[in-house]
């Protein structure tokens, strides 16, 4: 393995340890009651596009794996309407327990989860960090000193922002969040068009 590789790919499996023994979360004791996994992400740990979700579902807390149920096969239709290969980007959430029956995470659990989706930020250093719905965005927009350009989701959508990270520069991405379209064949049209912003973005 070349060695950022394998440098990358121990920061990451270190995220994961930490958050597999992670019992100071107050979705912990949720998790091993229901035989859940925590879910750390997925994908290229070289990603030049990091897609940020809000918190597991049920499929995802079963499998430790992000975006593989409802919302998942939506994303997975808007990559390929975009040409983006799931494969070649980042996958990962703010909270990465489920909590309760898909409740909305807490303040205060987004604050206790964020430091971990942080690091995985400053290890896989994306160009593009695409946040899907309205939690990810108000979370990456302020932790990018963007909170001054917070809008409603209704308004932000599709549109991006330019941040300066430790590593460079990022375009942030807002999305609503695939779990919109799953009764709204409108919605699934303007998440395509949004998604055809990352594309211009790389180019
Ligand atoms: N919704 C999310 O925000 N994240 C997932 O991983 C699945 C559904």
């Amino acid at each position: 393995m070349a060695k950022e590789e394998e440098k990358r790919y121990k920061a990451l499996r270190k995220i994961k340890d930490e958050l597999l023994a992670f019992k100071e979360s107050p979705l912990y004791e949720y998790r091993i009651k229901n035989r859940y996994f925590p879910v750390v992400g997925e994908g290229s740990h070289f990603a030049k596009i990091m897609f940020v979700g809000e918190a597991p579902g049920r499929n995802e807390a079963e499998k430790g794996r992000p975006f593989c149920g409802v919302s998942g096969n939506l994303l997975n239709d808007l990559l390929l309407s975009a040409g983006i290969k799931r494969g070649d980007v980042y996958i990962t959430n703010i909270v990465k327990d489920r909590p309760p029956e898909n409740r909305d995470p807490t303040p205060a659990e987004k604050e206790l989860y964020a430091p971990f989706l942080d690091r995985q930020i400053k290890i896989i250093q994306p160009k593009v960090i695409a946040a899907l719905g309205r939690h990810a965005m108000e979370y990456i927009m302020n932790h990018f000193g963007l909170g001054g350009k917070l809008e409603p989701i209704s308004l932000a959508h599709g549109k991006s922002f330019k941040a300066t990270t430790s590593y460079g520069e990022v375009d942030i991405v807002a999305l609503y969040h695939p779990a919109v379209a799953i009764y709204n064949r409108n919605q699934k049209d303007t998440l395509i068009k949004d998604f055809r912003v990352i594309n211009k973005l790389l180019q």
